[in-house]
């Protein structure tokens, strides 16, 4: 008989087998973060996010799978997790089944967001994971998290909280940093204050006009942040996560700690501050003596 039950069931398997839905993922975690509408079709808008966590996800296993081979309570933590679209899937593709010991915290200031990804990992029995209602800044000292994390990510975390979130990984001694940046502002704004003598340099061209100063203040930022890691001993791979069109944020650094602290890195970290001005500013913020 063609109950309204089956029914659903039918058009739910049918979006399983049409959309990149994988084997043995919870279709309730997709219904739950709305890219399966209650009847089991898909939700065009969250599908895209889906897609593009997918896609992030490529980069990730391999960096969990490395850790999971030495020690199997792997943990990560999400900072500015948002509705922890991100959490959910890893937890969901990887988590679940691989690391069933391992745990994922997301960090978030937002506490109805917290509240809601708390009750969904209940419901959906996501035992490893948890939510923190605090800042980046402030989970670095948070005794809710253990003293040491696998691997940090922080996606679109919004302006300075991405570097705190390096600064997290930093304390926490973590092997593998996953970074999406969003807009920054603070080097732009130390930019501009200090425009009028820097112009006596011709280089100064380069962020003398307003939208130029916003757009080079946030590529210095993200060399800057390059060069802390660098000088911390980490390996970086920089590059562009495509499928991300829909922001313009959209560079990916991934950094894995596998090498010797980089002198070189630092000085030329501390060489980039100084001629531009931001080291009274900005240098606590990224040099963080190695
Ligand atoms: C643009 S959203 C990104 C959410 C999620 N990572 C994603 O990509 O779907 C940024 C999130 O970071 C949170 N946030 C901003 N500053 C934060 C901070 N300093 N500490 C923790 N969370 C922060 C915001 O509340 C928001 O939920």
């Amino acid at each position: 008989m063609n109950t309204p039950v089956d029914k659903r069931k039918a058009t739910e398997k049918a979006a399983v087998e049409k959309y990149d839905v994988r084997p043995g993922q919870s279709v309730e975690l997709l219904k739950e973060l709305h890219i399966l509408t209650r009847d089991g079709k898909l939700n065009q808008d969250s599908r895209r996010k889906l897609k593009q966590v997918y896609h992030l996800f490529q980069f990730i296993e391999p960096l969990l799978k490395e850790v999971l081979a030495r020690k199997p309570a792997l943990t990560l933590a999400d900072h500015g997790a948002g509705k922890s679209y991100l959490g959910f899937i890893l937890y969901d593709l990887f988590f679940r089944e691989q690391a069933p010991q391992g745990h994922i915290y997301g960090i978030e200031t937002r506490e109805d967001l917290v509240q809601r990804s708390t009750a969904l990992a209940a419901r959906l029995g996501f035992q490893g994971m948890s939510f923190l209602n605090l800042s980046v800044a402030e989970s670095i000292d948070s005794t809710a998290l253990p003293a040491e994390i696998d691997v940090v990510t922080a996606l679109h975390a919004c302006n300075t909280a991405t570097d705190d979130a390096i600064r997290f990984a930093l304390a926490k001694n973590a092997r593998h940093i996953v970074l999406v940046p969003c807009c920054q502002a603070e080097v732009a704004a130390v930019l501009r204050q200090h425009k009028a003598q820097a112009l006596a340099n011709p280089l100064a061209e380069i962020w003398r006009h307003p939208i130029h100063t916003r757009e080079f203040g946030s590529h210095v930022t993200n060399v800057l942040r390059c060069l802390q890691l660098e000088a911390h001993g980490y390996q970086l791979n920089v590059t562009e996560l495509v499928g991300w069109e829909h922001s313009m944020k959209n560079e990916l650094i991934l950094a894995s700690r596998t090498q010797k602290p980089s002198r070189r890195a630092a000085e030329r970290l501390r060489a980039i501050l100084d001629e531009l001005g931001l080291a009274e500013a900005l240098g606590p913020r990224f040099f963080t003596p190695a």
